[in-house]
């Protein structure tokens, strides 16, 4: 497994790559949702790079950016298991140098849900995402549906930009009890850890609704509010039933939707999603 620390080694190493490569973009602190993502992409292609690297552009001013979980060491050997070929991890410095002046905007479904929780969160990502693309130059890239709005973000982006990419989506990786894997798990103690089965729990509720017929979308909001409410330690930023594709709020259900939650735990920030199709 090779590790480029800079563009220009990450661009030398592509530059010697053939066949199909496979990319997977992480913050680093792995785990097995971000492993699913590498044995998929080694499944499917003759090289895979995946990068390790907290982007400071998609965190808010009162985020986790400083907090977020690192280590490194830890991550390069879960990648080495997974046989990567390289593994990119830029300094922040090389990433936005002071000059840095140029951003990715995508409009409209970055205005929902986490958009309007995080103002320029996706701003950050985007950007991050096409100076990732332009640098490794994958032929397919893989995410998660754990983030389903970033997922729609960067197909959108690549779509609407003409990058000559695949996107691939690859299903949620959950703990026994259903808590989606994250790396700001970490931040839970005991008692919140339990608590925070309480996202899944409602968005099981929600399919139970639904594979039962209720396609009254406020409906199933309601349940899910009213079954959250009642852990003390749980605060809901919001419970959303949107169309899959373009995330606009339902009234009735009548095609795919996109359940889908953000709940703070204690100080931690939790997001999940199912799609009700
Ligand atoms: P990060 O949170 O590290 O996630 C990297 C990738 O792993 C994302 O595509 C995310 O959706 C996926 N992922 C995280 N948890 C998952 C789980 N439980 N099951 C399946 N996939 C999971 O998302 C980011 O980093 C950043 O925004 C990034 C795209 C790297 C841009 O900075």
């Amino acid at each position: 497994m090779q590790i480029a620390k800079t563009i220009a080694e990450m661009k030398a190493l592509r530059m010697k790559s053939f066949g199909s490569v496979g990319f997977v973009p992480t913050m680093g602190y792995l785990h097995e949702g971000h492993l699913a993502l590498v044995k998929q992409a080694r499944a499917e292609n003759s090289i895979v790079v995946a990068s390790i690297f907290v982007n400071p552009t998609q965190f808010g001013p009162t985020e986790d950016f400083k907090a977020y979980p690192r280590d490194t060491e830890r991550d390069l050997a879960m990648l080495r298991k997974e046989r990567a070929d390289i593994v990119f991890m830029p300094s922040a410095e090389e990433m936005y140098p002071e000059s840095f002046s140029s951003w990715v905007e995508v409009e409209k479904i970055t205005d929902r849900l986490e958009g309007s929780y995080r103002p320029g969160h996706f701003k950050g990502v985007a950007t991050v995402v096409a100076k990732l693309f332009n640098i490794v130059e994958p032929t397919q890239a893989y995410f998660g549906q754990k983030d389903a709005q970033q997922a729609l973000v960067i197909k959108k982006m690549v779509a609407d930009l003409n990058m000559n990419l695949e996107v691939i989506v690859a299903p949620t990786v959950r703990e026994s009890d259903g808590l989606a894997m994250s790396s700001r798990n970490i931040y839970l103690n005991l008692q919140e850890r339990q608590a925070a089965t309480v996202l899944f729990k409602a968005l099981t509720l929600a399919r139970n609704l639904w594979e039962e017929g209720e396609r009254n979308a406020e409906t199933i909001r309601q349940q899910m509010t009213s079954l959250i409410s009642k852990e003390p330690l749980a605060k809901i930023e919001y419970v959303s039933i949107a169309d899959a594709q373009t995330l606009e709020e339902l009234s009735k259900i009548d095609g795919p939707a996109l359940a889908s939650l953000a709940v703070r735990v204690g100080k931690t920030r939790l997001i999940d999603n199912i799609v009700l199709e």
